[in-house]
């Protein structure tokens, strides 16, 4: 049986067994896949910034891990929207783990309260797993870009002729810079990086953009230089006033790829080909500083035409499209319950009392801000019902029910279900009986099976007799079952 669980990413050991999955996953059938290295995504887990949250969830199965997750979101801006990769090794595929771990994210993002979720996808070729797997759980494609490398390094004669035909640079003077950017500028470089997150198309992908401050340029520039040599030429006018930049990131620890990031040349500069002077004098940074990397990397949207045009200059290959997914959740309630199963194979339930009538449900309810789902449901099982101490239960069923009425504020309910096997007890909950009422709880049995079957009132889930049948019959499934939409 498959459970999902974030990994504490201080355990070096677990940590390198879930990064050798994400990774695995990742560059699977790919020529040219750009992956974040081991020790910058160890580095920005182990000491979470101010900006962003990033957690390591695996797919655990007899404490092996069998597929990854990195599930992020941003802290001062985009509020609402988490981003999730997903990978899974080839030889783990269509078991139903890739699906399981995303199961995960919406419980993560609903108990978050955010509702836009967002994913990458490098696409060789069509079909791809990664796309059907996408496309499958209702997410859409909002933003297409062509993924180019070139070798390294760098062809000096490519560059000689490159810089002949570019000429004289006139009206412009350029600055270049190795690692954070020197105190004079940052300003400067701030606006224009706030320029570029504003300039660059993204689709239909939802983004806010906050302007950079010298501040943020700062905190993030010192956290990304431990794992990163930044290079950056900006341009100036004669007069001073900032006209463009370009930054590649040569990752320090990293021997095969170096990424040629932003370039921007402000509009009113465009038209003097100051776009190929800065990245001709960057290229020369990275002849200096390089070290073992063989490949650049870019990415450029394929409605940019003239970018596209000079990377071909440049002698960039296109080796995949790199796409940008979004799908929109229903803001949904989520809960943890218990499928509490005796040895004799009876069921506890509770009965909920709502305006329309009673409905027959498993003991549990809505997760608490902060709260895993296995602390959720052993704080309600102790409250409803009083049942503690028990090993964690296996996890066997996910319910995303979108209908009115069912929680105040909400589409919908989210249902996480755990089976939880005990010796018999006589249930007696931490709440009173007011408290539970308040809580529309009014009463708590045990059923058999026969009783189940026999009874012809309501139950939540509806089809909660045949599922409890099945259960007791088959066994439990080996990845959490899907129930209703
Ligand atoms: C995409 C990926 C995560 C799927 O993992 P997985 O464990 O095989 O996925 P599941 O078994 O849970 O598949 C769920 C559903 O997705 C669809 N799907 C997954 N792989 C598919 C494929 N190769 N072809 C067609 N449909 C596919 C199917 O509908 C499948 O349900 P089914 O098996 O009942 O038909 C895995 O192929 C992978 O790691 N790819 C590389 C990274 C990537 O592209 N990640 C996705 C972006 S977040």
């Amino acid at each position: 049986m498959i459970s999902i669980r974030e990994i504490d990413p201080a355990d070096l050991a677990l940590f390198d067994e879930w990064y050798d999955a994400f990774r695995a996953g990742a560059v699977a059938g790919r020529e040219a896949p750009l992956v974040e290295g081991r020790e910058a995504l160890g580095y920005s887990l182990r000491n979470p910034g101010p900006l962003k949250t990033r957690c390591a969830v695996g797919a655990f199965e007899d404490d092996r891990v069998l597929g990854a997750m990195l599930f992020e979101y941003r802290l001062a801006d985009n509020l609402d929207t988490v981003e999730v990769e997903i990978d899974v090794p080839p030889e783990h595929r269509r078991r139903g783990i890739g699906r399981a771990l995303w199961q995960w994210a919406v419980t993560r993002a609903s108990q978050l309260g955010r509702t836009i979720v967002q994913t990458e996808l490098g696409v060789p070729a069509d079909p791809w797993p990664g796309a059907a797997f996408a496309s499958q759980l209702g997410f859409a494609v909002e933003h297409v870009e062509e993924h180019l490398v070139v070798p390294l390094p760098y062809d000096d004669l490519l560059l000689e002729d490159l810089r002949s035909a570019a000429g004289r640079l006139d009206g412009y003077r350029l600055t270049s810079w190795a690692g954070v950017c020197p105190s004079e500028y940052r300003q400067e470089y701030a606006d224009l990086r706030t320029a570029m997150d504003r300039d660059v198309p993204t689709g239909g992908m939802t983004r806010e953009v906050l302007p950079w401050t010298v501040e943020k340029l700062e905190t993030s520039e010192a956290r990304v230089d431990r794992n990163y040599l930044a290079l950056v030429t900006m341009a100036h006018t004669l007069d001073g006033a900032p006209a463009g930049y370009t930054l590649i990131f040569l990752p320090r620890a990293d021997a095969e790829h170096a990424q040629q990031d932003d370039t921007l040349v402000l509009r009113e500069h465009r038209g003097h080909n100051l776009g190929t002077f800065l990245k001709l004098a960057n290229l020369a940074q990275l002849a200096e500083h390089r070290t073992t990397q063989r490949f650049l990397h870019t990415w450029t949207a394929l409605t940019n035409a003239p970018m596209r045009k000079v990377n071909a200059r440049f002698g960039f290959r296109a080796v995949e499209q790199n796409r940008e997914l979004e799908l929109e959740l229903p803001r949904l309630r989520p809960a943890a319950r218990g499928v509490i199963v005796d040895s004799d194979d009876q069921v506890l339930l509770v009965r909920f009392e709502f305006a329309d009538g009673p409905v027959w449900a498993t003991p549990g309810g809505g997760l608490e801000a902060g709260e895993t789902m296995l602390e959720g449901l052993r704080r309600e099982l102790i409250e409803e019902v009083g049942l503690k101490d028990f090993p964690d239960p296996l996890h066997l069923w996910h319910e995303e029910h979108v209908a009115e009425g069912h929680a105040t504020g909400y589409d919908g309910v989210l249902n996480d279900y755990f089976l939880v096997r005990t010796d018999h007890f006589t249930p007696g909950g931490s709440l009173s009986a007011a408290e539970l009422r308040d809580e529309n709880v009014h009463a708590v049995r045990w059923w058999s099976l026969a009783e189940l079957a026999a009874h012809d009132g309501r139950f939540a889930p509806p089809d909660l007799p045949d599922l409890l049948h099945k259960l007791i019959q088959s066994g439990t499934p080996g990845t959490p079952a899907e129930l209703g939409t």
